[in-house]
């Protein structure tokens, strides 16, 4: 996600960050700025691109004098990345200017309510809301603290914010909810960032900001508020990091870092688009009535994004009643598909760039069809060549084996197909509400699941020097199964397969021989006297069993050698919480054999080749 610098001190600001900000590159971006007030002016620089143009504009930040200044690194979520949606954003009179890290959820109509009076917008971000709304409080209140508190307590989502004031020219002041940011403080000066890493060269005594708190910095104060304007006591914390542990937020490895990030992206793929106990998407840009038009969904992918078109196919069919295809984009490409008179393809990509999905989505469009894509990288090929595009907000993905951006996936699919089913008359309003009762919970529900590593970290010890792992599942759980055992093959080596718990016995059963372990995949509350059958059968073979099943689910553990449980959820979204062992599982396996977790070989982030 985005990267925020703020610094107040004695030194040239903008070299310090230039400095922090590149320190701040790991989290990815695709344009960056600066604002220096100089004591008579703030003035800014921002450019679309690398941080190093930014460095060559400003000659390294030789150009911008000034000791007090903000910076940014955006990685684009409302508004393609340019020089314009770059940040820092200005009020009208460029009397303030921000920089946010976050999605500000009510924009649109914060931005009609300024719209009304008189301000003008120069870009496409959500941020630019927040320039101008600290004008319209500060106009009222003269008084920034009691600005910034008025505008926490207006807008929706997730910010952090850095701002100047330029009638308070030794000042920056900050806030945060729900998206990161610490301060730091020396004895030449103090700092904001998004991250450790970007202050770690100048201090190490770092204050955790807490949700909705304020931070106000001078040279040579930092005090801390409530969104009341009451003091708040903080205490500094030493950090004892290297650099590159900084980067990772404490974490080994990227890909670790990403698991835990995944009740969060979720929640911000999911929480925009709940509202007033209704599901509203409206970059879907379908009226009821499309949606209900509609006669078949083809759902076209690559690698772990296909496995979340599997998944769906299940949850449309069973939830909106509507027949949905799910292909793997380099077949889909070749097949010559056969299209229905009102066919709505959707392409899923985290990257956004992958070859094949890109070229299936012309391949639709050339056919006259309409295509979703359910995209993380906004601006990307697929953004820009869909018809429409739901973004998953999962942030910059790392480590090359999906996490988040999967789940984010999973999300944004259930959110489309319990909005098909109410507008196709195929969910009763009651099974609705209990569904979305259940979606608002499986953040939470994921983070509890994150407690629990250590049994896996053992679990996962004991096979190191496996040569074969088997998962199987049935339906939801099938679909579970083949995304558990693509992290477990990309990040450890071992040979995996995925296999439908019923199918096994058609072939690949003869592959179970003493002591091979089988990870049993069963949430699904009507197949868990099928599963205990398939475990049975395996077991007979002298399979290892690893079950994984729903709490309470007793009788599974009576057949299997090991069981681990989730908490139970609506069984559409089983899958979200399912995965979480299992990637937990591939990333113990992966480091008990000593590899790159994060960059396992012969494999890229984004395949933009056939
Ligand atoms: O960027 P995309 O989602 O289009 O990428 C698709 C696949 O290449 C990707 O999911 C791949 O399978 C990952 N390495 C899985 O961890």
């Amino acid at each position: 996600m985005c990267g925020i610098v703020g610094y107040i001190g004695g030194e040239q600001a903008a070299p310090i960050l230039l400095n922090g900000l590149t320190k701040l590159e790991y989290r990815g971006y695709d344009s960056a700025g600066i604002a220096v007030f100089d004591g008579r002016e703030i003035r800014m620089e921002k450019v679309s691109g690398r941080l190093q143009r930014l460095k060559e504009a400003t000659g390294n930040g030789a150009a911008l004098p000034g000791t007090i200044g903000i910076g940014h690194t955006r990685w684009a979520t409302h508004g393609s990345p340019s020089d314009t949606n770059a940040h820092p954003h200005f009020n009208k009179d460029r009397s303030i200017v921000v920089v946010h890290n976050g999605i500000i959820e009510n924009y649109v109509r914060l931005k009609q309510h300024l719209e009304k009076h008189g301000y003008e917008f120069v870009s496409e971000t959500d941020t630019e809301v927040l320039a101008h709304l600290l004008d319209y409080y500060y106009g009222r209140t003269k008084n920034p603290l009691s600005a910034l508190c008025r505008v926490m307590q207006k807008v929706e989502g997730s910010y952090a914010l850095g701002i100047l004031f330029k009638d308070y020219p030794d000042t920056i002041y900050a806030a945060r909810k729900d998206s990161p940011l610490i301060v730091g403080s020396s004895r030449d000066g103090n700092f904001i960032a998004s991250d450790v890493p970007a202050i770690l060269q100048y201090t190490r005594d770092v204050f955790y900001m807490e949700n909705e708190e304020i931070a106000v910095l001078t040279r040579d104060v930092v005090s801390f508020y409530s969104m009341d304007e009451e003091p708040v006591e903080k205490s500094p914390v030493h950090i004892d990091w290297d650099v590159n542990a900084a980067e990772k937020g404490g974490y080994e490895h990227f890909l670790l870092k990403e698991i835990y990030e995944q009740p969060r992206a979720v929640r911000d793929t999911l929480s925009p688009r709940i509202r007033g106990g209704q599901i509203v998407i409206e970059e879907l840009g379908m009226s009821d009535e499309e949606i209900r038009s509609i006669d078949k969904i083809m759902i076209v992918a690559c690698g772990s994004a296909y496995h979340t078109g599997v998944m769906a196919k299940y949850i449309f069919e069973g939830v909106a009643r509507v027949p949905v295809e799910v292909d793997l984009a380099s077949e889909y490409r070749y097949r010559d598909p056969i299209f229905g008179a009102r066919t709505l393809v959707i392409v899923v990509s985290q990257s956004g760039e992958t070859a094949d999905s890109l070229a299936a989505l012309r391949e639709s469009r050339a056919h006259g069809q309409k295509v979703l894509g359910i995209v993380n990288v906004v601006g990307s090929s697929i953004a820009r060549e869909a018809d429409n595009v739901m973004y998953t907000w999962a942030g910059p993905e790392i480590s090359v084996a999906t996490t988040k951006a999967y789940s984010a996936q999973l999300a944004a699919f259930y959110l489309l197909a319990m909005k098909f089913g109410q507008a196709r008359g195929a969910l009763e309003d009651s099974v609705f509400s209990e569904m979305l009762a259940s979606l608002e919970k499986l953040p939470d529900q994921m983070e509890e699941i994150l407690k629990n590593r250590e049994s896996i970290q053992r679990f996962a010890n004991r096979y190191l020097a496996a040569e074969h792992i088997f998962f199987i599942g049935r339906g939801i759980d099938y679909a579970i199964s083949m995304e558990g055992s693509l992290k477990l093959k990309e990040i450890s080596y071992i040979h995996s397969e995925a296999y439908a718990a019923g199918e096994l016995k058609h072939g690949t059963i003869s592959l179970i021989e003493e002591g091979t372990l089988v990870v049993a995949v069963a949430t699904q509350e009507k197949l868990y006297l099928k599963m205990t059958s398939n475990i049975e059968e395996v077991k007979t073979r002298g399979a290892f069993v690893m079950a994984l099943t729903n709490e309470g689910n007793k009788d599974i553990e009576k057949v299997s050698d090991f069981t681990l449980y989730v908490p139970e959820t609506n069984r559409y979204f089983a899958g979200s919480l399912a995965i979480i062992p299992l990637q937990l599982f591939a990333y113990y396996v992966s480091l008990g054999r000593g590899l790159d977790v994060d960059k396992p070989r012969n494999l890229a982030k984004s395949v933009t080749v056939e």
